[in-house]
């Protein structure tokens, strides 16, 4: 079966989150099922220089101009070859209008004014762009940005002989971001106003691109069960629970994998030393490269080493850590924190470091590198999110031998088992409520099973021992591909 994918984000080109790690290995799995697939990306500035390589500093367009119509102008479009990796066809919608800027949705200084022109362009050039280069059986669109394919699939190109036989998957990633615009949008989209209702296009007068696409996907996925009961509740819905209760039937949990071809510690090449389950020795010098990263050399032996690595935003659970900030270093142990995002948490980080140097290090920004160092290097990773659709970051601190100490919601509370030290099982350290004194007790009691050397290693162990790759994930998803084509067909 031949599947297009469409997304904002992939590794590794553009990515601002987990988003991009999904769309970067799923493709490449399916591939290994034996199925075809092509991935389409906006060219963003940043994709640019990673395309000319390796072509004489040429990119290659595949097609040279696609007429997008807005309603007092148009637009054009190149979709350029970004070549085949790893069995995987990449296409990128060249638009440098729109795509040739700094950043992915927006700076500091606020989103773009124009994200509903640019990835509205992104859409319908993707589903133009498959009539010259192949229409698949189904499009697999990943949240807002990618939404409105569904939508133009069955409105405006609904009398397309070309894409009628096309299925639409739409995966929520993260039913908070919903691309909502003023109502204005439809016109500028050229879509008839009859489409602005609440059971379409239409919620509490926006223009909703992520409800665009619940309405008008052949099925619905998510990324993990218990998300997936969340997101039909009030409490998780973002005001999109209605609709995705009369959706429920069509909606599908299934949990990311993790990609170990570039988070395994027995291979990750961004790291002072490898190890494995059996031969823990390498930990060691990881645990020296990251305190060295974060100018903590000091730090004695026996000290556990908490870390987070995240964007900073509401979603994430920065609050609560705040509100034990002073508790927690009263306790013997330091935490090294990589993240940006909203002001406020980077803000909240700084002065938290400020406040206890040598035993708060905090790196303000995304890198990388840093990130990989510290999923090897910490004892302990917190996550202890408000919300959490899938989360990868836990998955790569148990692959890295990384205790998570985590909130019990969305995909955190389905991959993570509370120690229990009796018994010897479990995987990390969980808590329900989101009240700073639970998150305490967890860290806690994290802190207490440390004291405990050989039954720590065996609770490493048992995380380590865990398989999260994709290829279950891979096969859920090919099974919502045949079902979503046959309700086509
Ligand atoms: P989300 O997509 O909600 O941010 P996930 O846990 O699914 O959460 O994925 C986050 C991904 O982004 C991980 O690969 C993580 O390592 C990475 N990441 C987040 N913040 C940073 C940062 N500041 N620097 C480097 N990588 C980051
Ligand atoms: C979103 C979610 C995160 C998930 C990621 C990839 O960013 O916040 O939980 O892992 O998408 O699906």
């Amino acid at each position: 079966m031949h599947i297009v994918f469409a997304a904002s984000e992939c590794v590794p080109f553009a990515k601002t989150g987990g988003l991009a790690d999904v769309v970067g290995a799923l493709p490449r799995e399916m591939v290994k099922l034996g199925h075809e697939v092509t991935v389409y990306l906006p060219l963003y500035a940043r994709v640019r220089p990673l395309l000319s390589e390796g072509n004489g500093g040429k990119s290659r367009e595949a097609v040279q101009s696609i007429t997008i119509p807005f309603r007092y102008y148009n637009r054009f479009a190149a979709i350029v070859d970004g070549g085949r990796r790893e069995g995987v066809q990449f296409y990128f919608v060249d638009c440098p209008e729109l795509f040739d800027r700094p950043e992915l949705y927006g700076t500091a200084g606020g989103e773009y004014a124009d994200n509903a022109e640019r990835f509205g362009l992104f859409c319908r050039a993707v589903v133009e762009a498959t009539k010259w280069l192949g229409v698949p059986e189904v499009f697999h669109v990943h949240d807002w940005q990618a939404a409105l394919i569904s939508v133009y699939l069955r409105t405006t190109y609904a009398d397309d002989s070309a894409l009628h036989g096309a299925a639409a998957v739409l995966t929520i990633h993260n039913a908070a971001y919903q691309g909502k615009f003023p109502p204005q949008t439809t016109e500028q989209l050229l879509f008839p106003w009859s489409l602005f209702t609440m059971d379409k296009l239409e919620q509490y007068d926006r223009f909703n691109f992520l409800k665009g696409g619940i309405v008008y996907s052949d099925l619905l996925t998510t990324v993990s069960r218990k998300y997936a009961e969340e997101i039909q509740t009030a409490e998780f819905g973002e005001q999109l629970d209605g609709i995705l209760r009369m959706r429920g039937p069509d909606l599908r949990g299934i949990l990311n994998g993790v990609d170990y071809a570039r988070w395994d510690p027995a291979a990750d090449n961004n790291l002072a030393a490898h190890y494995t389950a059996e031969n823990l020795q390498g930990k060691r010098a990881c645990r020296a490269d990251l305190l060295h990263a974060f100018g903590l050399e000091a730090v004695g032996d026996g000290v556990p080493v908490m870390g987070i690595v995240s964007r900073l935003a509401t979603q994430k659970g920065i609050d609560l850590v705040s509100r034990i900030a002073e508790e927690l270093v009263s306790r013997d142990v330091v935490v090294t924190a990589l993240g940006s995002g909203e002001p406020i948490y980077e803000n909240f980080f700084r002065g938290w470091a400020f406040r206890h140097p040598g035993s708060v290090a905090v790196r303000v920004g995304y890198d990388d590198a840093l990130a990989h160092k510290i999923e090897a290097g910490a004892d302990m990773f917190l996550m202890p999110s408000r919300y959490e659709p899938s989360g990868l970051n836990q998955m790569y601190s148990l692959k890295y031998g990384t205790v998570p100490v985590v909130r019990a919601t969305g995909g955190l509370d389905d991959t993570i088992e509370e120690w229990d030290a009796d018994a010897r099982r479990g995987t990390g350290f969980k808590f329900a409520g989101y009240d700073p004194k639970d998150l305490l007790a967890a860290v806690d009691r994290a802190l207490e099973a440390f004291q405990d050397k050989e039954a720590w290693a065996r609770l490493m162990r048992n995380g380590m021992a865990l398989d999260y790759s994709w290829e279950g994930p891979a096969r859920e998803y090919a099974e919502v591909y045949e079902e979503a084509a046959r309700r086509r067909a």
